[in-house]
């Protein structure tokens, strides 16, 4: 398989297995989980979103290390069971559209608590996903301002003061619910 060497100096192979919405449907589920299996057994190591206890139930599905799921503080669900899912099996959490496709930039709440931090509402934002040491956020930007003020949220604490205030305009799911994808 050829590879594509990342910045990072990793090695990730060019083709992958697409599995969005795989296993969803019960009719097509078994035989879409064997594909997922027999991708696996031919070395295939690059799949996209996947059902993880789905995954896991295959005899290579643990050699997956980071799932990455729509996540951020106004796209709650994952919090519900899959995060706790991810963390009791040493998987990383990949925070995809962590300011909500840039809904959270402009979000009251955010600026809000950004102005007591001297800092932008993205970069709250950012700092809310990061909160937990096992989740890594993606964010997109094409700005060179945006992008140095995003890195910079790497660093950045919140308190409980902030976090109750983003609760309250953001609660945390009390149900499972069908995760964003786009
Ligand atoms: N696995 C999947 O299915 C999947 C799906 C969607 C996305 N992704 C990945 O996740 C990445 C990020 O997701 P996303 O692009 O959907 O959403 P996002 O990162 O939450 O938001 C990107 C938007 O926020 C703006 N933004 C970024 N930083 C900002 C800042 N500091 N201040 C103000 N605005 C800011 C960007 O505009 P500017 O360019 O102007 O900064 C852009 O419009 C994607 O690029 C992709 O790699 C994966």
């Amino acid at each position: 398989m050829r590879l594509v060497r990342l910045a990072s100096g990793e090695n990730v192979p060019a083709l992958g297995l697409g599995t969005w919405r795989m296993g969803e449907a019960r009719r097509t589920r078994a035989v879409e989980v064997a594909a997922v299996q027999t991708a696996i057994e031919i070395g295939n190591r690059l799949i996209d979103t996947a059902d993880m206890q789905q995954l896991w139930s295959l005899p290579a599905g643990a050699n997956c290390v980071a799932n990455q799921v729509y996540y951020s503080a106004s796209e709650r669900g994952a919090e519900f069971d899959l995060l706790p899912w991810h963390r009791d099996h040493g998987v990383a959490t990949m925070a995809y559209s962590p300011i909500d496709q840039g809904a959270l930039a402009r979000d009251t709440t955010f600026a809000t608590v950004g102005r007591r931090h001297g800092v932008s509402a993205s970069s709250v934002a950012l700092a809310w996903v990061l909160r937990q040491p096992d989740v890594i956020a993606i964010p997109m930007s094409a700005s060179g301002p945006h992008l140095r003020e995003n890195f910079a949220a790497a660093n950045l604490e919140l308190n409980a003061d902030d976090l109750a205030q983003i609760d309250a305009q953001f609660p945390p799911p009390k149900r499972k619910r069908r995760l964003a994808t786009t």
